[in-house]
């Protein structure tokens, strides 16, 4: 199909391939092959030249199709979402389940991942044998021993971290009255490190919490017991400030609290990042969402020992948000139909990619597609020419759609579809783009299954 530009005035599709053939000939012999813009290596790569970890959460039994390709391609580390956690492995007493936390382990090997074990103590997500018991103190300890001794010790060698125990405070930085420290009081928390350290000594051991990314009296006990920890000379090797954030309430303290964290000789990890947002997205939420990840990185890469972010789950149909705040969602950086959302590109930028304003190639131009606003079934994108080094006199963008992709109505530019091939010649009025400058084109399309991004190609 043929869509319009506006406000341009029509030429003819063929006249203006002529002209176009013709005034591009002084600088084609500077677009060599490869002039589109390539996407970003992924994140995993990106994160490796900061000499970080990029991990995300996962569910096993989704680790195929577009999901497996993503989480197998973009991301260095894996958590299970639910897997390792006590009530999924031993349902029963003395009965026990690996068939999820294996298939992980397994997957994360094949794609040379590190996996991060989630989690060994906690008040939640416990099997109801364990919780609705009457146990001694000393019967509950040895029941924890055993747990740690038997997980630990079942993947030893695969597990680069643990979160040996989970949100032990409350927010007013009191010890959070569970099962484990009404019993044991807050010893639990030294013996269970102990017990995971001889299970699998090289083993990372953490201690995990939420709402304590920036200073407060939450985090100020997190920091305090762990400077105890330290002291006592108990087997702790770091930190994970889980991150479940709302949009634009990064705290502004956070780069300083993983500094100070650090300053204890303690790794840090952002273990469970999402920002959750008010339904329905919207173009000014998705953008202010980028910078919101992007800052959480970026606070990350300054802190040498910040070592991984791990996102709770990458993409919005399997974030644990909605069912938890209703009316709330798209907290994570692909949409619910696996596209990358400008938050994945703002933690790309933080880790030193860029392909929402990639920098022109230096004697090349360049040419950026994204998706600006994205409904039900339409969206609107745009197409950044970029010049560096070189110039364009009439020019001519190309890309691929995937199925269901159609481009409805253009501007700035003249855009035809034919199958699932979109060409697009500048308008009359834009046909130069300057070395060192740039020019815009927008479109609404319809799409169904998914919006992928394209590749685009100048020439
Ligand atoms: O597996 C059952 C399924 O059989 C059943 O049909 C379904 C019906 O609701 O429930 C399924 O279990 C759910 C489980 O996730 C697996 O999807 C539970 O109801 C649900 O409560 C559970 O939620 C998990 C939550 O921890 C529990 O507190 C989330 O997936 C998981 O992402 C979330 O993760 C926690 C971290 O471990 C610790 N930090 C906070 C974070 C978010 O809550």
């Amino acid at each position: 199909m043929r869509t319009s530009t506006t406000p341009s005035a029509r030429t003819p599709f063929a006249t203006r391939l002529a002209a176009l053939a013709a005034g591009a000939a002084t600088t084609l012999a500077l677009l060599a092959a490869g002039t589109a813009h390539a996407a970003d290596p992924p994140l995993r790569d990106l994160g490796a030249a900061k000499g970080k970890v990029i991990g995300t959460a996962v569910t096993g039994s989704k680790l195929t199709g577009t999901y497996g390709d993503i989480a197998g391609s973009q991301f260095s580390s894996l958590t299970p979402g639910n897997a390792m956690k006590w009530g999924s492995v031993e349902p029963t007493q003395g009965s026990f389940d690996w068939t999820e936390a294996d298939q992980i382990v397994a997957f994360a090997q094949a794609h040379n991942q590190q996996v991060r074990g989630h989690t060994l103590v906690w008040h939640n997500q416990n099997p109801n044998w364990l919780t609705n018991g009457n146990w001694t103190s000393a019967q509950l300890s040895t029941l924890l021993q055993n747990h740690i001794s038997t997980e630990v010790g079942r993947y030893k060698g695969k597990i680069a971290a643990w979160d040996v125990v989970n949100e032990a405070f409350d927010e007013d930085g009191t010890y959070r009255p569970t099962l484990w420290y009404n019993s044991l009081g807050s010893g639990y928390i030294a013996n269970a490190f102990t017990w995971a350290h001889a299970a699998d000594p090289n083993a990372k051991l953490y201690i995990n919490d939420y709402n304590v990314e920036g200073v407060n009296a939450k985090s100020n006990a997190l920091y305090n017991l762990v400077k105890s920890l330290k002291q006592q000379g108990v087997p702790i090797d770091g930190v994970g400030l889980q991150a479940h954030l709302v949009l634009g309430q990064v705290p502004s303290t956070l780069q300083q609290n993983i500094q100070r964290f650090a300053d204890l000789g303690v790794d840090v990890a952002i273990t469970e990042l999402d920002i959750r947002m008010a339904l329905p997205a919207d173009s000014a939420k998705l953008t202010q969402q980028a910078a919101d990840f992007k800052s959480v990185v970026a606070a990350c890469a300054a802190v040498t020992r910040c070592v991984n972010v791990t996102v709770w789950g990458f993409a919005d149909s399997d974030s644990w948000v909605p069912g938890t705040f209703p009316g709330y969602g798209a907290a994570t950086p692909y949409d619910d139909n696996y596209s990358p959302k400008p938050a994945y590109h703002g933690i790309a930028e933080a880790l030193g990619g860029g392909s929402t304003t990639p920098p022109p190639t230096n004697g090349a131009c360049t040419a950026t597609y994204s998706v600006t606003s994205q409904w039900n079934t339409g969206f609107t994108g745009q197409v950044k020419i970029s010049c560096a080094g070189a110039s364009l006199s009439g020019w001519r963008a190309s890309w691929t759609f995937g199925a269901g992709q159609q481009i409805t109505q253009a501007w700035n530019a003249d855009c035809t579809q034919s199958g699932a091939t979109v060409t697009c010649a500048n308008a009359p009025y834009n046909g130069t783009v300057p070395d060192g400058g740039s020019v815009t084109f927008g479109f609404n399309g319809s799409w169904n299954g998914s919006n992928p991004v394209p590749l685009v190609t100048l020439g």
